[in-house]
């Protein structure tokens, strides 16, 4: 069957890379980008293209009545840190937007949908490390509880009318192509940018915050294959936890420095975003993505660190 496959969000962090990565799969014609906002150039340029807000009801039955997708992939949401200066917008864009692409995907008979979840759906009590997949779940982000909430009625949706959703737990992501908006990991990012165009950088995390993080190669790779998985090994339909690799911000700058010696960090105090990496797990468990979909890792800290280097070398 030849696909059409809708990418909702298309112009960011994730949506640009996996866009381009579909493109070369499945064909340019056969994935449509879709984004609030006007495309960049590379999207707008590699094949078709719709504005779309998730929270435009009548707008969004149009785009499926238009080009009736078979898969779907949901990317437009507000991150952590945005989320807690505008709570509301964030739970409204957050869940009315999976509501409505689910509602449309049981309509217009989707095959398949993805949505990602989180890291942020863990909170202060639950387990730290090795977080597993079952585990105590009280996320205090509007974000977090938001994604929670979201897995619940993925899974509600497969189980009441059988849609097929699939769903990653994201760890922080980090990639070269395009910036991420408003996420508490996103320093992880901004750290290779400025070590490039200054030499220093200032954390708005302290030193020794460990996060699970994983490299935009890995996590379109698995976002991918978890698409491409036989639905019958798919033993979870809230959304599966990916463990990525976890450090701190010294123990990035310290990899960093190994091809920029003379990089400096230093860390900014009274940030509110330590309070959310506080509340999140240092670790995470991903034995069930291993064992359903056969998940594995490629890239670790240094090989993550130095491919990040080459190319964002070339762009910046
Ligand atoms: N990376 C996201 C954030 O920091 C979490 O999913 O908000």
């Amino acid at each position: 069957m030849s696909e059409k496959i809708l990418v909702i969000g298309a112009n960011g962090q994730i949506g640009t890379e996996l866009v381009v990565a579909l493109r070369k799969i499945h064909g340019p014609e056969s994935v449509i980008a879709s984004d609030i906002n006007d495309p960049g150039y590379a999207i707008r340029h590699s094949g078709p293209y719709e504005l779309v807000n998730v929270l435009d009801k009548d707008n969004l039955h149009h785009i499926f009545e238009k080009h009736r997708p078979t898969q779907v992939y949901l990317l437009a949401a507000i991150l952590s840190a945005v989320g807690e200066q505008k709570p509301k917008l964030a739970w409204d864009l957050n869940m009315t937007g999976l509501i409505h692409i689910l509602d449309f995907a049981v309509e217009f008979k989707t095959a398949k949908v993805f949505w990602p979840s989180s890291i942020a759906v863990f909170g202060p009590n639950s387990p730290q490390f090795h977080t597993p997949q079952y585990c105590v779940m009280d996320p205090n982000t509007v974000y977090g509880f938001s994604k929670l909430a979201g897995e619940r009625w993925c899974e509600y949706y497969f189980t009441k009318y059988g849609l097929d959703v699939r769903s990653i737990r994201y760890p922080g992501l980090i990639g070269w192509r395009a910036n991420p908006g408003g996420g508490t990991t996103d320093y992880a990012v901004h750290i290779f940018h400025e070590a490039l165009k200054t030499g220093k950088y200032t954390s708005f995390l302290s030193a020794d915050t460990a996060l699970p993080m994983m490299y935009m190669d890995d996590a379109i790779r698995a976002t991918i294959s978890l698409m491409d998985a036989p639905a019958e090994q798919l033993t979870i339909r809230s959304s599966y936890n990916l463990a990525g690799i976890s450090f701190t911000p010294t123990q990035l700058a310290e990899e960093i420095k190994k091809q920029i010696p003379d990089f400096e960090i230093s860390y900014a105090e009274n940030d509110p975003r330590q309070a959310i990496a506080d509340s999140w797990p240092k670790s995470i468990d991903d034995e069930y993505a291993q064992r359903d979909w056969g998940w594995k890792l490629e890239y670790d800290l240094a090989t993550m660190t130095n491919d990040m280097l080459t190319n964002l070398k070339t762009v910046i």
